[in-house]
C-alpha cells in the first residue's frame, strides 16, 4: 500500500484486466494522422511519455469506427484502415513497455459528420433534421444501424489484435450514440425511440455486436454524457437509468458530462477557471448507486489530495485525467514517491484545446515539452559551463533559469521589483487563478533550491552586464501596458489593468473596462464577482479574440452579468466616466466610478536594445519582451533558450 495515495495508487480489477492505480488519461483526439491513416511519432510519443510517468490506463481519444462516414474531421484515424494498423501495435506496445494498460475510444460522429470528411456521404442520425449550415440529415434506417454495429465489432476486433487491453465505446458528447439517447436528436416514433428502452436499442445491438467480436474476456469500457446540462435533453435520473439498461454489456463506466452540442454544455466537458474542481465528481457517485461495475469522474480534476478522497469516499473508482496530464505527465510516479508539492497543477487556462484547434497540435502553458517528446528533453551537461545572466524573474525569467541550473550552467536571475513572478503576481489576488498563484510559488522554491544566485531589487542596465561579464544573457523584461490615444487617460479615475491589484484601493460599484481582450474579460469577471456593475468596452465585433472555443465557454459563464459593448469605440474619459460610441449609434455616456484601462501590452523594445550595447558573447529576447503575448509563450521560449545553450 503506498503511504501517501494508499487509495489512489491502489490497483483495480476492471474485467479480467488489473490496473496498477487509479488514475486514468481521459480519451484526448491529438489530431495527427499520417499519410497512411496511422498515429503519427509525435502521437505515439505524446503517449508513451505519459506511460512512463506513471499512468495505469491510457484511452486514445475519439477514432472512427466507419470507413466512409462517422468522421467529424479529417485528421481522425479509422480504426480498421489496413494502413492504421501497425501504428496501432507500436504504440500499445509502447505503452505497455512502461507497465500501463491501452484503449481507445470507438466513436461514429452520426449527424455532425461533415460530408466532406465521409466521401461525400449524407450525415446520418436517429432523427432527420437540418443542420444551421443547411446540410440535410437523414433518419438511419435499420440496415444503416446494423452497418454501424458491425463497423463497431470490427474496429473493437481490431484493437484487439492490435494488443490493446480494452476498448472504449463512446456513447456521449453528442455523437451518434447519444445522438440515439438524448431525447433532444432522437424523435422516432419506430422501436429505437420515444421510450428509454427504445433509444437504448441500437446503442445495446452496437455493444453486442463488440461482445459477439472480442468475446467474454475482453474489457469494453464505455464513456456517457451523465447529464446533458441543458433543457431539452436527459438529466441524472435519466443518465443514471441509462447506465443501469447498458451495464450489463460492459466492464466500466466513465461518467463525463455535456457535450458539443450547447456552448453551456461543452464549458461543463474542459471546465474553465469558473467552474468548481471536479465538477462532475457527484455524477459517477450518483452512477455508482446503480451499476455493480467501476465508474470513473473527469473533469478539471488536479489536485491530488481531492483525487484521493474522491476514491476514498467511495465517489468513483477511477479518476480520469486530460490536461492534468498534459501539464504534468509524471504525477502518478510523483505522488506514488510522496512528491507531491513537485507536481504541475493544470491551470484550466484551455490553450491547450484552443490551440489544437487552430492549429493541429496542442501545447501546454506550463510543460514546454508537450508534442516535442520525441525530440526535446533537458540535454546532458554542457561541454562548457557557462555564467548565464537571466534578466527578469517573470514566467520566461524563471523557466530559463531554472533548467540552465539543471543543465549545470552558472545562472544569476536579477529581479527589478522586490518578488519573482512578474506579470503573474496579480494571481495571489484573484480567486479564479489560484493555480497560476501556486506556480508562481512552486518555481520561486524550484529556482532557489536549484541554485540560481537570485538578485531582487536589482535592475540590470548594460553597464551592469558589461561588469558582469556573463556568457551568455537571457533578456526576460516583459512589457510595458499599452496607452492607446484615448483623451482622458490622465484622469484620477484610470487604472491600468496590470496594475489593479498593487493597491487596496476602492474601486467603487460601476467600472467601464476599456478593452475586452482576455485580460480585460477576466478582470470584468473578477469585478463582477465582487459585485460590482461592470461594462465592457470593445472596438471589435467581439470579445477575447484568439480564445479558442473552450476558452470561450468558459469565459461566457464568468462573465454572465458583465456588460459587453462590442463595435464601440472609447472617446474620452472625463470626471462621469467614459464616453463612448457604438457603431451605427450616437455617441453616449457610461457613468462610471473607475475606469480599467486593459488595451494590452507593448514589448520592452527600448530596454532590449539599451541591453544589447553591452555587446556579450550570446544575447537572447524572449518573452513578452520580444512580442507581449502570453505567459505560455513565455515560459516555452525560456525553456527552449536554456536547453540550447
Ligand atoms: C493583468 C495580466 C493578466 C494576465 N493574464 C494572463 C493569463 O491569464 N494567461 C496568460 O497566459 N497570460 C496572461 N498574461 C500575460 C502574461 O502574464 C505574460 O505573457 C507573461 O508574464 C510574460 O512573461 P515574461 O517573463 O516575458 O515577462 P513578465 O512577466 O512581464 O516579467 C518581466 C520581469 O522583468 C522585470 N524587469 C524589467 N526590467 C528589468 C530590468 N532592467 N532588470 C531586472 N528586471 C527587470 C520586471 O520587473 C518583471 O518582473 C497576463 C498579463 C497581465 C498584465
Ligand atoms: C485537447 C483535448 C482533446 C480532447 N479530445 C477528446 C476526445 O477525443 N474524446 C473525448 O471524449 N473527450 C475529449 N476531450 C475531453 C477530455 O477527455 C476530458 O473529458 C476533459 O478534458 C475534462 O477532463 P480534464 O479536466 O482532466 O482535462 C478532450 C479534451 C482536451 C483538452
Ligand atoms: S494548456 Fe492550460 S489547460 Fe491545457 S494542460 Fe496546460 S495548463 Fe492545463
Amino acid at each position: 500500500m503506498n503511504p501517501y495515495y494508499p487509495n489512489l495508487l491502489s490497483p483495480l480489477k476492471v474485467g479480467t484486466v488489473t490496473l496498477k492505480n487509479r488514475i486514468c488519461l481521459a480519451p484526448m483526439n491529438l489530431r495527427e494522422v499520417d499519410h497512411n491513416g496511422g498515429f503519427t511519432a509525435r502521437t505515439i510519443a505524446f503517449n508513451e511519455r505519459l506511460a512512463k510517468g506513471g499512468v495505469a490506463l491510457i484511452t486514445l481519444g475519439e477514432a472512427c469506427v466507419s470507413q466512409t462516414t462517422g468522421s467529424s474531421e479529417s485528421f481522425m484515424l479509422r480504426i480498421t484502415n489496413p494502413g492504421a494498423f501497425f501504428s496501432l501495435c507500436d504504440i500499445a506496445e509502447a505503452v505497455h513497455r512502461w507497465g500501463g494498460k491501452i484503449s481507445m475510444e470507438m466513436s461514429h460522429a452520426g449527424a455532425l459528420c461533415i460530408p466532406q470528411n465521409n466521401f461525400g456521404n449524407q450525415p446520418m442520425s436517429a432523427s432527420a433534421y437540418i443542420k444551421p449550415t443547411g446540410v440535410a440529415v437523414r433518419e438511419m434506417t435499420v440496415e444503416d444501424m446494423e452497418q454501424v454495429a458491425e463497423d463497431f465489432g470490427n474496429a473493437a476486433l481490431t484493437l484487439k489484435n492490435a494488443g490493446f487491453d480494452m476498448v472504449q465505446f463512446h456513447a456521449g458528447h453528442g455523437w451518434l450514440i447519444h445522438q440515439f439517447l438524448s431525447p433532444r436528436t432522437n424523435k422516432r416514433t419506430d422501436e429505437f425511440g420515444g421510450s428509454l428502452e427504445n433509444r437504448c436499442r441500437f446503442p445495446i445491438m452496437c455493444l453486442q455486436n463488440i461482445r459477439e467480436k472480442v468475446g467474454k474476456n475482453f474489457p469494453v469500457d464505455m464513456r456517457m454524457t451523465g447529464d446533458e446540462i441543458i433543457e431539452g435533453g436527459y438529466h441524472i435520473e435519466e443518465g443514471k437509468e441509462i447506465a443501469r439498461l447498458l451495464s450489463p454489456y460492459v466492464d466500466m463506466i466513465q461518467v463525463s458530462t455535456g457535450g458539443i452540442y450547447h456552448p453551456d454544455a461543452t464549458a461543463r466537458m474542459s471546465p474553465g477557471v469558473f467552474m468548481e474542481k471536479g465538477c462532475n465528481v457527484d455524477f459517477a457517485a450518483a452512477f455508482k448507486s446503480v451499476v455493480d461495475i467501476p465508474v470513473s469522474t473527469v473533469a478539471g480534476i488536479n489536485e491530488p489530495n481531492m483525487m484521493e478522497q474522491t476514491i476514498k469516499d467511495g465517489k468513483a473508482d477511477l479518476i480520469l485525467m486530460g490536461r492534468g496530464l498534459i501539464c504534468e505527465p509524471d504525477m502518478p510516479n510523483k505522488l506514488a514517491g510522496g512528491r507531491m508539492e513537485d507536481c504541475n497543477r493544470c491551470l484550466r487556462c484551455n490553450e491547450c484545446h484552443g490551440r489544437l484547434f487552430a492549429k493541429n497540435w496542442f501545447l501546454c502553458t506550463l510543460n514546454p515539452e508537450v508534442g516535442f517528446e520525441d525530440r526535446l528533453s533537458i540535454p546532458a551537461a554542457p561541454e562548457k559551463k557557462k555564467k548565464v545572466l537571466v534578466v527578469g524573474g517573470g514566467p520566461g525569467g524563471l523557466m530559463a533559469a531554472w533548467t540552465a541550473a539543471k543543465r549545470g550552467h552558472q545562472v544569476t536571475l536579477c529581479e527589478k521589483g522586490s518578488e519573482l513572478g512578474g506579470a503573474i503576481r496579480f494571481a495571489d489576488h484573484v480567486y479564479f487563478k489560484r493555480d497560476m498563484a501556486y506556480w508562481r510559488h512552486q518555481m520561486e522554491k524550484r529556482v532557489a533550491e536549484s541554485g540560481v544566485d537570485i538578485r531582487l531589487n536589482t535592475e540590470v542596465t548594460a553597464d551592469y552586464i558589461r561588469e558582469m561579464k556573463p556568457d551568455a544573457v537571457i533578456c526576460a523584461v516583459g512589457a510595458d501596458p499599452a496607452q492607446p490615444p484615448i483623451p482622458g487617460l490622465d484622469n484620477s479615475k484610470v487604472i491600468v489593468g496590470a496594475t489593479m491589484h498593487d493597491s487596496d484601493q476602492n474601486y467603487g460599484d460601476k467600472i467601464v473596462i476599456i478593452g475586452g481582450g482576455l485580460v480585460g474579460c477576466e478582470s470584468a469577471a473578477e469585478l463582477h464577482a465582487e459585485g460590482k456593475d461592470v461594462t465592457v468596452v470593445e472596438m471589435l465585433p467581439g470579445i477575447a479574440p484568439g480564445c479558442g472555443v473552450a476558452q470561450s465557454n468558459a469565459l461566457r459563464i464568468g462573465m454572465t452579468g458583465v456588460k459587453v459593448l462590442t463595435k464601440t469605440a472609447c472617446k474620452r474619459v472625463t470626471d462621469e466616466g467614459v464616453w463612448v460610441q457604438t457603431e451605427g449609434e450616437e455617441e453616449k455616456l457610461l457613468p462610471a466610478d473607475s475606469v480599467i484601462l486593459s488595451a494590452g501590452l507593448r514589448p520592452r523594445s527600448a530596454l532590449v536594445e539599451e541591453l544589447q550595447t553591452a555587446s556579450v558573447p550570446e544575447f537572447y529576447t524572449i518573452g513578452d519582451c520580444a512580442a507581449a503575448r502570453k505567459m505560455g509563450d513565455a515560459i516555452r521560449e525560456g525553456y527552449y533558450t536554456a536547453v540550447n545553450l
